[in-house]
């Protein structure tokens, strides 16, 4: 069973932050089976294990990244607002990757919602706000249906979901135009190479000493079709996607989310969020989280 944020925390956590006043998502924790609480070691910086008999050291990853700093809001970009306070409003950095062997594709939200809390929103499935892409020799992107499990909006809100496939790494917009208002979002395709995935996905799913407490596999509480564990949230391209890799590496080793104004700080959720892993496979990480699929596309 596979629990999401409610939309608004979702929205407000990933798409829309500044409509929604950046609050933070409330995470319920789904917790069925009891996890055991992970603790950094007394010494983490270097583990010491025996594989196959021979003795092997793991250096933990110790570059900590530091959160996105995008400077000031150029003009156009991801919000724009009607005389009358309606909002056109789009995520303001989306991020996918390519390694030129897997799929890599990202959901991008685009909403429109009225000043007045009372009035219906336009219907955006069937006048969409047009977009151009910028150089379409970095991504395509087509509307898609809106999952079920999402469209539970105010009624003055509307969302359409633009899926944005990478076609090579490199930078490029996506602008929006409706009613008038035109805005946009910067998307960025991280280079990635295969070798990167498969460090990322081993790291994951079956890491070497995985039984270590600050070892554990990823996907014991993430993308856990069993349930997700201590309130863990998926790993998927709608909710990862607009997240920097140094805001995903961040997170993953040192338990440190980065707020709009590019500070970090631990986590409040998740203080324990200390995992261990090389600087390769730190590195490699948001080349597999980024091929996971979106769910419900
Ligand atoms: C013991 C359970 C557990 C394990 C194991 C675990 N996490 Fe998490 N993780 C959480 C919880 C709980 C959160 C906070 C809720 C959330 O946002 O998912 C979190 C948050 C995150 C986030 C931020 C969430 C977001 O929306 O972007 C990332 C990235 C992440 N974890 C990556 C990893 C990676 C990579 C690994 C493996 C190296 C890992 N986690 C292992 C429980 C876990």
């Amino acid at each position: 069973m596979i629990t999401r944020w409610s939309i608004t925390a979702a929205f407000c956590a990933a798409l829309l932050p500044l409509a929604c006043n950046q609050s933070k998502p409330k995470i319920s924790v789904v917790t069925t089976e009891e996890v055991p609480a992970p603790k950094k070691s007394d010494d983490s910086s270097q583990k010491i294990d025996v594989i196959d008999g021979n003795a092997v050291e793991l250096a933990r990853a110790t570059v900590e990244p530091k959160c996105p700093v995008y400077g000031p809001l150029q003009p156009n970009e991801f919000s724009a607002k009607t005389a009358a306070g309606d909002i056109l409003n789009a995520s303001r950095h989306v991020y996918s990757g390519f390694d030129g062997k897997h799929v890599y594709k990202v959901p991008t939200a685009v909403a429109y919602i009225l000043a007045d809390e009372t009035a219906t929103a336009p219907n955006l499935v069937t006048t969409p706000p047009t977009f151009v892409i910028e150089d379409p020799t970095v991504v395509s992107a087509v509307y898609v249906p809106t999952p079920t499990d999402l469209v539970a909006l105010p009624k003055n809100w509307a969302v359409r979901y633009l899926m944005v496939t990478a076609k090579k790494a490199g930078t490029t917009k996506i602008t929006y135009t409706y009613n008038g208002l035109t805005i946009y979002s910067t998307i960025h395709i991280v280079s990635y190479t295969p070798t990167q995935y498969e460090m990322g996905k081993k790291r994951y799913q079956t890491p070497e000493q995985a039984t270590t407490t600050d070892r554990y596999p990823c996907g014991s509480c993430h993308n856990n079709p069993d349930g997700l564990k201590e309130g863990a949230t998926d790993h998927d391209a709608r909710i990862q996607g607009t997240k920097s890799d140094d805001a995903l590496k961040l997170m993953t080793a040192w338990g440190k989310e980065c707020n709009p104004d590019g500070q970090g700080g631990i986590s409040k959720t998740v203080g324990y969020h200390l995992w261990h892993l090389t600087q390769e496979e730190l590195d490699g990480m948001p080349a597999y989280i980024r091929s996971l699929p979106a769910q419900g596309f």
